[in-house]
């Protein structure tokens, strides 16, 4: 989605399935031990994840442009801090153990947004803060794998076509369409590398076994194609 439809659908957009299932569980095994450290989570959404660090004790912050998804984390979670705020320009002092940028990057429509959001969540790392990126997947973009939603392009889909305008609608609910942006590997690469960050680790999420048993035709398509890829980044030292 684009900013602009990001702030029109406030929090009626909820964290989905996969991500509990696939990517919820990467990030745990990524961040380890997480009592006691200090987690930013920017464009929080609906603050699901930001809620489930709380759970482990950490000290949490959700920052989203959105001023209805900030709305409704605050009423999730009424002692929680969350702000309203561009992921491109963040306006704090504090610095975190831990920056996350969940499904965010893919809104932007030129790699210069992506930079400047990337150099201005790195900021806000501590000296051995690492900053988390996930994005979807290459392979999934174009595979027929998304059980709600229909994707189509504006152009013939290329992966080599950058900034290609991914067009979503729900299959299911007929209100929801929306907008995202298709950006190469290396396109995100360079602009982590522009922002001074250096890439720590690679991870191509696939749900764990058990969730064979909770649905068999979603966990046999996901297992097929990783549906995200996740950048872990630290400041160069
Ligand atoms: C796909 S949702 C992901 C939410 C959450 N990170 C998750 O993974 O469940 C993208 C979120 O990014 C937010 N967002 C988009 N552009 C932003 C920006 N420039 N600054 C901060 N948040 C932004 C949207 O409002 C939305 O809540």
């Amino acid at each position: 989605m684009t900013e602009e439809e990001w702030i029109k659908i406030g929090n009626n957009w909820k964290t989905t399935s996969s991500k509990v299932q696939i990517l919820f569980p990467t990030l745990d095994s990524i961040m380890g031990d997480i009592s006691g450290k200090e987690i930013l989570d920017s464009g929080c959404g609906d603050g699901a994840f930001i809620r489930r660090c709380k759970e482990k004790d950490a000290i949490t912050m959700g920052i989203d442009i959105s001023d209805k998804a900030i709305e409704g984390c605050k009423n999730s979670d009424p002692l929680g801090k969350y702000l309203i705020m561009d992921t491109k320009n963040i306006i704090l002092e504090e610095e975190f153990d831990w920056v996350l940028s969940l499904f965010v990057l893919l809104s932007f429509d030129n790699k210069k947004k992506i930079e400047d959001a990337i150099k201005s969540m790195g900021q806000r790392l501590n000296k051995t803060g690492k900053l988390v990126i996930v994005i979807p997947h290459p392979t999934f973009e174009e595979s027929d794998n998304a059980e709600t939603m229909k994707r189509s392009f504006d152009e013939e889909y290329l992966y080599s076509k950058k900034g290609l305008k991914i067009n979503y609608k729900s299959k299911t609910k007929g209100y929801l369409a929306f907008t995202d942006f298709h950006w190469m590997i290396e396109d995100y690469v360079e602009c982590i590398k522009k922002a001074g960050l250096v890439i720590e680790d690679i991870k191509e999420p696939i749900p764990a076994e058990k969730y064979k048993e909770e649905n068999l035709d979603i966990y046999t398509k996901r297992v097929k194609y990783p549906t995200m890829i996740v950048f872990v980044c630290s400041r160069k030292r």
